[in-house]
Formats: C-alpha cells, structure tokens, sequence
C-alpha cells in the first residue's frame, strides 16, 4: 500500500508571487499531477541503472549507481549494519535497487518518501524482492522530515534542484525571507544584478539539521569542483555561480548553490564533506579523455558517449552532512 501526507498539500501553481514581490519557482503540481517521464531528465541514477547500460563503458568498475553509493557510504562509515534509511524522490526505484542487491543483508528497514504517486507505484514494483524491508509513502521531503524518529540515513538523489527556488532577486534588495537567511547563515550573494535562491534546499537541510539525520545528497550544482587531473572539464564551465535554470518539459529546476547548503549545515555543529560526482562514480581515465572532450573528436560510438556523459556529470557534486 502506498500510504499518502499529499492530500491535504494545497496546490501551487508553477509560478507563484509573494507579497514580496519575489518570484517561485515550484515543481509540487507537476510531480504530484503530471506523467513524469525521468528519461527526458538524465538523471546519473538513470545512465547507471544497469550493469549492462553503454554508460558503463566510462567507469573504471561496472556498478549499478545504487551499488556505487552504497560502497560510498559504507567507506565513509554512513551505513553501519542495521541500519535504517529512508529514500526522497527515488524516481523509478533504481537507486535502491542497487543498494539492495548489494546491501540487503545490513539494512533494517528502508523507506521510500515520493511527491509522485506514479512514481511510487513504480518504485513498489521495481523493489518487490524486498517488500519485507521496504514501505512506501507520498509525501513533501520538506513536511515529512520533521516527523521522523529512528532514522539513520536520508538519501536525496537529484532531488533538491527540484525544490523551491525564489528567482530573480536583486542582490540590493532580496525578499524578507532571502534576506532573513542570508544574514543567519552569511550566504554569498552576487555583487551585481540579480540572482536566483536555493530557498527549498537550505530548508531542508535546515530541518536534516533540526532532526540530527546524516544525509546523503547529490546533485546539479552551480559551484561545481573539477577533480585535479581533468582540468580541462572546467572549459566553459560556470565554477562559482549562482542557480541557474534548467528547462525540463513542464517544469524547471534550479542548480544547487552548494556552498549556501554547507554553510547552513555547519551552522548547526554539522560535520560535512562535498567532492565531484566524477569521482565517487569513478570515471576511468585515460589520455584520449583530454581530446574527446576538447575537440569533441569522437569518432566511435563509445566516444560519443564518453563526451555525453562527461559534459553532463562534470555539474554534479555529492554531499555528506553528518
Ligand atoms: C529528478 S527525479 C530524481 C529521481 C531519482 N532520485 C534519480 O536520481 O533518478 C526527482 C524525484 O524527486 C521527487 N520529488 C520532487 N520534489 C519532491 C518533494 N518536494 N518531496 C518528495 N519528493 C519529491 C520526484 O517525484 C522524483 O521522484
């Protein structure tokens, strides 16, 4: 049974105006409402579902993403035996998945938290093997998180991109609700013109802060870090910006302003530690990297792909509050 927070959500429209005059961003009608279709989005999740995706062909080790993560977390000691997770926004179910098929055996018990009721029901049956750990339920990350008990990991996969962003906002003069978290937190803003506000994500990660749960988070991000030996992927790469917006079909999402998220975290006492995504999937090396990506010289299907994948995933970087 897929249990539901959602009925009483009140519906906002794409594009909302505060008395501020700020303007919002919100994808909550389109994920509670719409057919949603991850293939038109990309998600690194969704390239690495499979051990048998052409997207394997850039690793150094052919692991489901769900594997991945779960090695991750174990090597930074986040997913000691028995341990209970709970999962927002899991889209088709294939990060747990990977997880699963590699970590059942020291998970207790896992939740699965989604806006989507297609998504849910999608994810019950991705995840059937392992329906006596698992339990589904619809809801908004930002209002479950503060009910919780007994958790000890919160993963969000390409999730908070899809919270709301304030957008538009004059650094001079930002909304009471921008400025009062600017201050409390000392965010960097621009020194010019105006700029968009991760104010769903710094929420959320204030309320993982509120209830002590270590999170896992990756993400799109506006302050991206290239690892040392592939420089070259910072070619025209914004490295210290600010959201930017990222049409997807009947909705938008906003990069993450990492270093606003970290700022908040620490604020709390939180321990955190951030890194490229490139490095925690562990894309294989090689010479020919350098001039697939500078020249877009690819002259074979793989290295079509290898660019793809690398022009995409140099934005992501993953995050540990702890
Ligand atoms: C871009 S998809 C990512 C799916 C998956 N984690 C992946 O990496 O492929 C975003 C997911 O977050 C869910 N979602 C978006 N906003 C949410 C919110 N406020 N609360 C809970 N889930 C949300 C969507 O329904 C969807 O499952």
């Amino acid at each position: 049974m897929v249990t539901s927070m959602g009925k009483h959500l009140y519906r906002k429209a794409k594009i909302l105006y505060t008395p501020a005059m700020a303007c919002i961003s919100s994808t909550r009608n389109y994920h509670m409402h719409e057919p949603i279709d991850l293939m038109n989005e990309f998600t690194i999740c969704e390239s690495f579902a499979t051990e048998n995706s052409p997207y394997m062909v850039a690793l150094n080790k052919p692991l489901t993403y769900g594997e991945m993560v779960g090695d991750f977390l174990i090597q930074h000691r986040m997913l000691p035996a028995g341990s209970s997770m709970l999962e927002v926004g899991g889209g088709y179910g294939s990060l747990m998945q990977g997880m699963l098929h590699a970590y059942a055996h020291i998970i207790k018990k896992a939740i699965m938290v989604d806006l989507s009721r297609t998504l849910l029901l999608k994810q019950k049956s991705s995840l059937a093997r392992w329906k006596n750990l698992l339990s589904f339920i619809q809801a908004d990350a930002l209002e479950i998180i503060p009910t919780l008990s007994h958790i000890d990991l919160i993963i969000l996969n390409e999730v908070i991109a899809d919270l709301d962003t304030l957008t538009d906002l004059d650094q001079s003069a930002p909304p009471r609700q921008a400025a009062k978290l600017i201050k409390l937190y000392d965010l960097e803003t621009p020194s010019t013109g105006t700029f968009n506000f991760n104010i769903g994500a710094i929420q959320l990660v204030e309320a993982l802060c509120m209830k002590n749960i270590p999170a896992f988070i990756s993400e799109h991000s506006c302050d991206p870090i290239i690892p040392g030996d592939l420089k070259f992927l910072e070619k025209d790469l914004a490295l210290d910006s600010f959201p930017r917006e990222i049409p997807l079909w009947r909705h938008s999402e906003y990069t993450i302003r990492f270093s606003h998220l970290i700022k908040v975290a620490r604020k709390f006492g939180k321990k955190t530690l951030s890194g490229p995504l490139i490095d925690l999937v562990g894309i294989k090396r090689s010479k020919a990297l350098n001039f697939i990506f500078t020249s877009r010289a690819c002259s074979t299907p793989d290295q079509e792909i290898i660019f793809e994948l690398l022009d995409h995933i140099r934005e992501y970087r993953w995050l540990l509050i702890y």
